[in-house]
């Protein structure tokens, strides 16, 4: 398959705080060549590596269910084609009994921690959220769309699917369940570390929290790693700047960018937020 280098690819799974947007900005902002280890120890996604790491990636998070996906799809025992075949049998399903189906598989989702349970999921909940309370149980409501895999949706995701399962097929790539200071920690050599923490008082997520204690520790790990990093962070909205940049970031470099995310349809409900990405080198 031919690929145009410029085209960003979306993972299969859609979450808050996804960095799709500024993947251009990201790959035109770090310094690696072609053997350097991509090290990514807030993954989300993996929307970000997924375009800019290289043969060799180490992918981590705390979050279990998206690693899980993706070591299955590295160990075959997920398959493109076993997702169209779930998607469509479960998307079927939701056709008939909608919300009581999607119910239904949240619960099994929390006794059984499925993989496959949780992409179906989070294709059909509300605005395609990831969010756990503290028992660790998913807790997202019903999206309301009992249409929602429809042959073209199921085709895209798959797709989405194949050209993942591709990068790991072709790559030395490594996907662990772990908090960052583990993933930092074991960074040595020719390495470049990318961090995408939460963004501190945001979230309310048992996976997603993130407060100033961890913030200045992540501070520390990146010192004391002496890897080359680029942090992803915001910089500013329309009312407030972010206030640890200055008290913690102050001596790296900024590099900045708008992206405009929509929380309504009309434009007065679309917001600005000024993104900032801070390298140490
Ligand atoms: C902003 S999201 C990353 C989004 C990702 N860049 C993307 O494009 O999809 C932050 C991630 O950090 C993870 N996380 C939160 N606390 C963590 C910790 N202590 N160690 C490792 N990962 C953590 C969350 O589970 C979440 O997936």
């Amino acid at each position: 398959m031919i690929y145009n280098k410029d085209k960003v690819f979306i993972p299969p799974f859609k979450m808050q705080g996804i960095k799709s947007k500024i993947v251009p900005l990201i790959k035109a902002s770090v310094l690696m060549d072609d053997d350097t280890t991509w090290i990514e120890p807030f993954m989300g996604s993996a929307a970000v590596g997924l375009n800019v790491a290289g043969k060799n990636a180490v992918f981590a998070d705390i979050n279990p269910h998206i690693i899980d996906f993706y070591n299955r799809l590295k160990s075959g025992a997920v398959t493109p084609n076993v997702v169209r075949e779930f998607l469509s049998e479960q998307g079927t399903l939701l056709a008939e009994k909608g919300g009581e189906h999607y119910y239904f598989v949240r619960e099994r989702f929390n006794n059984e921690h499925n993989p496959l349970d949780f992409l179906f999921l989070n294709r059909s909940c509300f605005n395609g959220m990831i969010r756990f309370n503290k028992n660790n149980g998913y807790n997202v409501p019903y999206g309301h769309k009992p249409g929602r895999f429809a042959k073209a949706y199921i085709t895209k995701i798959v797709n989405q699917v194949k050209h993942f399962e591709e990068k790991i097929r072709h790559n030395n790539w490594t996907f662990l369940c772990q908090p960052f200071e583990k993933t930092i920690a074991s960074a040595d050599g020719n390495v470049f570390i990318y961090c995408d923490p939460p963004y501190i008082g945001r979230h309310v997520d048992y996976y997603d929290s993130w407060n100033e204690e961890q913030e200045v520790r992540l501070k520390t790990c990146l010192l004391e790693s002496k890897a080359r990093f680029l942090l992803s962070t915001w910089d500013s909205n329309r009312y407030r700047s972010n206030p640890y940049i200055s008290l913690l970031w102050n001596e790296y470099n900024k590099i900045t960018q708008e992206h405009f995310y929509f929380v309504g349809a009309k434009e007065h409900n679309r917001n600005s937020m000024t993104e900032a990405l801070l390298t140490n080198f």
